[in-house]
């Protein structure tokens, strides 16, 4: 099993689109795939349109972590067919913020490691959509996580953002966890008409040079029309659609294979 987290310390860059195209991917490929919505704005659970019919989501992990409660928050998603291996979700919950301490014990960081333990035999992959922040839920995803996949705008601020992330993540290895990789950065939203997106996307592969993961990825209504209709972007109609399935099949392959820094 392969635990990866989709993280980038500043919002609304993508972290869960990505999250849902990586989950398309391994869909397709037939991987045993689960995906934790570790955000307590819970949007990649809705965009799997997964409801927990009992009321157990990752707040109850994190409270307990025996495999009773995390088999109950672990639901299917509508992702799913007759000839299919269906995408599981952990489903988020607003009360999951609770988790978001400033300052985290070392306990606490453990808890979703110890959670997946109990179901380790049952997944190939393991995606965790992290929200836009550094706080105890970030630490806690990255301390169970093999590897991080930073998300990333061409844009000023994204630029800073993937700085601090590197950074966080190297202060990370030396606290928590020596085995955590950096995947790479994987650049989203990019406009090639935009001057503006050309100088920053130059920028950036000067900054983090290899750590940026190709292909980069265009911003195109086809991935807002299928999230918003939750449905796999490799299931959605039209040729755009195929071109973006197959940019995240790339992207996964390199998410999953490559041993970087
Ligand atoms: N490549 C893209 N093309 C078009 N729209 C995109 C693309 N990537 C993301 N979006 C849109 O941008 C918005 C923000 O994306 P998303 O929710 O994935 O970001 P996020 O990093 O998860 O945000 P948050 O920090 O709030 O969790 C959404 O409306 C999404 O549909
Ligand atoms: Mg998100």
């Amino acid at each position: 099993m392969q635990v990866v987290s989709v993280s980038s310390l500043k919002g609304g860059v993508g972290k869960t689109t990505v999250t849902l195209g990586l989950a398309s991917a391994a869909f397709a490929k037939g991987l045993r795939t689960l995906v934790i919505d570790m955000d307590p704005q819970s949007d990649v659970s809705a965009a799997l349109a997964s409801r927990s019919s009992h009321g157990y989501s990752i707040d109850s992990v994190l409270n307990n972590t025996s495999s009773s409660v995390v088999r109950q928050a672990v639901v299917p998603s509508s992702w799913t067919g007759p000839a299919d291996v269906p995408v599981h979700i952990m489903m988020g919950s607003p009360a999951v913020s609770a988790h978001d301490k400033p300052t985290p014990t070392k306990q606490d960081l453990w808890k979703l490691e110890e959670a997946l333990a109990t179901i380790e035999s049952q997944y190939d992959l393991v995606l965790i959509d992290c929200p836009p922040s550094f706080n105890g839920l970030t630490q806690t995803a990255w301390t169970a996580a093999d590897s991080v996949v930073i998300i990333a705008e061409p844009g000023l601020f994204s630029v800073t953002a993937v700085h601090r992330t590197l950074l966080a993540l190297q202060a990370m290895r030396l606290k928590m966890s020596p085995r955590l990789r950096t995947a790479g950065v994987i650049i989203n939203r990019f406009r090639p008409d935009s001057p503006e997106h050309l100088f920053r996307l130059d920028e950036m592969k000067q900054l983090f040079g290899d750590h940026i993961l190709e292909p980069i990825l265009d911003e195109t209504l086809t991935l807002q029309q299928s999230t918003g209709a939750a449905v796999p972007i490799h299931r959605w109609p039209g040729e755009s659609a195929q071109t973006i399935a197959r940019y995240f099949d790339r992207l996964l392959v390199k998410v999953l294979v490559e041993e970087r820094f």
